[in-house]
């Protein structure tokens, strides 16, 4: 296992940068609405997991907007949560009530549907195993039996975080399982994620992120390489694209910026 600090070796990752938020959100549903599709086709379903967080709100709006509503497949859709927050499924913080909240509710996505990441939260340990086995389930295996999400939506924290993937953080050593418990120094509070093996084995990963508040850190990850940021380490088998808006591209280089690719 190296260490943090490597240079991420970036498998070509797509780049796109929007305007502004309202239309990042866009390129992302038409993104989703794509995969969906062909997924559909191909394998009969579309698992997706969700992220959380305060960006992505936008984002489920739009695809429970009727744009999108009607032009994807939802019965066919099933949706999983990348990374919770130990409270209560109805609590201001959850990330299931979020997303209920901004789509799941708006599509009347039916509850087998949708697999709530805490199942039992004086447990957080059996919560985690449980949903492996539920993952295992599910999904199709991908490369060496690990579960291939066709879509994993992902967001970054100014630390360079993603999912519940936190700086100086046990979780980022985990190599074999593929949801696990975290506890968060900086939060003081636990949380469930998925991990480095589940996250790198999807077939498609999105990282949304916007605001300049995030455009330094962006640069460290992107340009600079600093393999310090827990989301260099973000690598999928498959094809992974960040979905940013020109705040959050502000101090990214324009040769980065032209290419709309990351070496
Ligand atoms: C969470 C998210 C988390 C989020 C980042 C960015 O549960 O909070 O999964 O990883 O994506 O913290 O959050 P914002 O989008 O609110 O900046």
């Amino acid at each position: 296992m190296g260490s943090l600090a490597e240079k991420p070796n970036f498998k070509m990752a797509k780049l796109s940068i929007s305007k502004n938020t309202n239309e990042l959100f866009h390129n992302v549903a038409e993104y989703f609405r794509r995969l969906s599709a062909a997924a559909i086709q191909e394998r009969g379903k579309f698992h997706v997991a969700l992220a959380g967080g305060g960006t992505p709100g936008g984002l489920y709006k739009l695809l429970a907007s009727e744009k999108y509503s009607k032009s994807i497949n939802w019965r066919h859709t099933l949706f999983y949560f990348g990374d919770e927050r130990a409270v209560p499924l109805d609590h201001a913080q959850s990330n299931f009530r979020m997303a209920h909240a901004a789509m799941l509710d708006a599509l009347a996505i039916p509850a087998t549907n949708i697999f709530p990441l805490l199942t039992d939260l004086d447990n957080l340990e059996n919560s985690a195993r449980h949903y492996e086995k539920i993952v295992q389930r599910e999904l199709p295996a991908g490369g060496g039996h690990i579960p291939a999400f066709d879509l994993i939506l992902l967001g970054m924290g100014d630390d360079g975080h993603t999912a519940s993937l936190f700086p100086d953080s046990t979780i980022l050593t985990e190599q074999s399982r593929l949801v696990a418990p975290v506890y968060v120094d900086k939060l003081r509070s636990w949380r469930l994620s998925f991990t480095y093996p589940l996250i790198n084995h999807a077939r498609h990963v999105v990282i949304m992120v916007s605001g300049k508040a995030k455009a330094e850190k962006l640069k460290q990850v992107l340009a600079d390489k600093d393999g310090g940021n827990p989301i260099a380490r973000i690598q999928p088998r498959g094809e992974l694209t960040w979905f940013i808006d020109a705040d959050a591209a502000s101090r990214l280089p324009p040769e980065i910026r032209k290419s709309k690719l990351i070496e």
